[in-house]
């Protein structure tokens, strides 16, 4: 028979090591696998229960009261230390992401206005001073107000001047500013004095030309508004833009649909000219169609090329540099 108090001192030093061991366990992992020596079912705990049967009848009650004791004591430590270690865990989390409210800020960069930008509000502030309001239509336009409303019907010539990006459903993408003319026009009655910026776009791609640019249109329609005007507006607008007033204006006779006279406008630089603009006097049948009666009413329009202007205006020699988003271009204009 086994003595039951050798049993007992087996059962205190077990304890006793247990309980210094989930002390010492640094992680979850440890402490489960430590709780497995002492607990489970081949843990330490659970070979002496097993060893009761070697006490005596009068014994074991006892005994195997202290050793559930014991185990029950096990088990509140364990449960613990679980939660103390879940604690810590929290905690190092916790500082690991703190904030160091002291740290000296990073900054924000201040941005710049795209040179593009620029002009277009350059432009607009010029028309602005002389009376003309600005007007905006749509990039994704439909063929009517793109083409057909420009007196160009669908087998005009003219409607592969432009190589044209078609999109679903019938619509393009505008060619051209023009199109907010014709829709001005069927919302608004004479006198009008609009400029009418934006994107437009043409399967076009080399220094001076690039598949998306901008333009900005031009119209003046009242009862006495001659091609005389569009040549004084136009040059002295030219002029104020490139603050000289010794720029050449050129008119170079062209031909539009949706105006005639036409031409193409172009300015000296570099000892030779660049097209800026196209341009005429409105034609009657645009006025027409809008219900614009042309016997009492006539103007001009143009549609000239910002990028152009910013181009020559900044000295860059391809302008599709302006698109390509590179900041160390970029930088240089803000
Ligand atoms: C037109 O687009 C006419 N709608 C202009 C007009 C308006 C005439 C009103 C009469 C009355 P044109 O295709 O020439 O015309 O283009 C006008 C200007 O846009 C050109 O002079 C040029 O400065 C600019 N331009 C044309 N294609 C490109 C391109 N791919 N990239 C950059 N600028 C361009
Ligand atoms: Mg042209």
């Amino acid at each position: 028979m086994r003595k039951a108090f050798v049993l007992m001192e087996d059962l205190e030093s077990i304890t006793a090591a247990a309980l210094e061991e989930f002390a010492a366990c640094a992680d979850p992992a440890a402490l489960e696998n430590s709780k497995a020596r002492y607990l489970g079912k081949t843990g330490q705990l659970s070979e002496l229960l097993k060893s009761l049967g070697k006490l005596s009848a009068a014994d074991r009650p006892a005994a195997g009261a202290r050793i559930n004791e014991a185990k029950a004591k096990l088990e509140a430590a364990l449960n613990r230390r679980r939660a103390e270690l879940a604690d810590l865990r929290l905690t190092r989390q916790l500082s690991a992401q703190a904030l160091d409210v002291t740290l000296p800020g990073r900054g924000i960069g201040v941005g710049g206005l795209h040179p593009i930008t620029r002009t277009l509000q350059r432009i607009e502030t010029l028309f602005h001073s002389i009376g003309f309001a600005v007007a905006l239509g749509p990039e994704i336009e439909d063929d009517f107000h793109n083409f057909t409303a420009l007196n160009t019907p669908e087998d005009h010539p003219a409607r592969s001047m432009h190589d044209t990006f078609y999109v679903e459903g019938g619509m393009v993408l505008r060619t051209h500013t023009s199109p907010i003319q014709v829709r001005y026009m069927e919302t608004h009655a004479p006198p009008i004095k609009i400029i009418a910026p934006g994107r437009v776009y043409r399967v076009d791609s080399d220094a001076t030309h690039s598949p998306m640019f901008h333009q900005v249109e031009g119209m003046w329609i009242d009862e006495d508004v001659t091609f005389a005007d569009l040549k004084a507006v136009f040059t002295e607008f030219l002029r104020r833009f490139f603050e000289r007033d010794d720029l050449k204006v050129r008119f170079r006779p062209s031909f539009f649909p949706f105006t005639e006279p036409s031409a193409e406008i172009d300015m000296s630089f570099g000892g030779g000219w660049l097209e800026i603009s196209g341009a005429g006097q409105v034609h009657p049948n645009v006025l027409s169609a809008v219900g614009i009666d042309p016997e009492r009413y006539q103007g001009f329009a143009f549609g000239m090329g910002a990028d152009r202007l910013a181009m020559l205006r900044y000295g860059v020699d391809d302008l599709r540099l302006f698109f390509e988003n590179d900041l160390r271009f970029l930088r240089q204009f803000a």
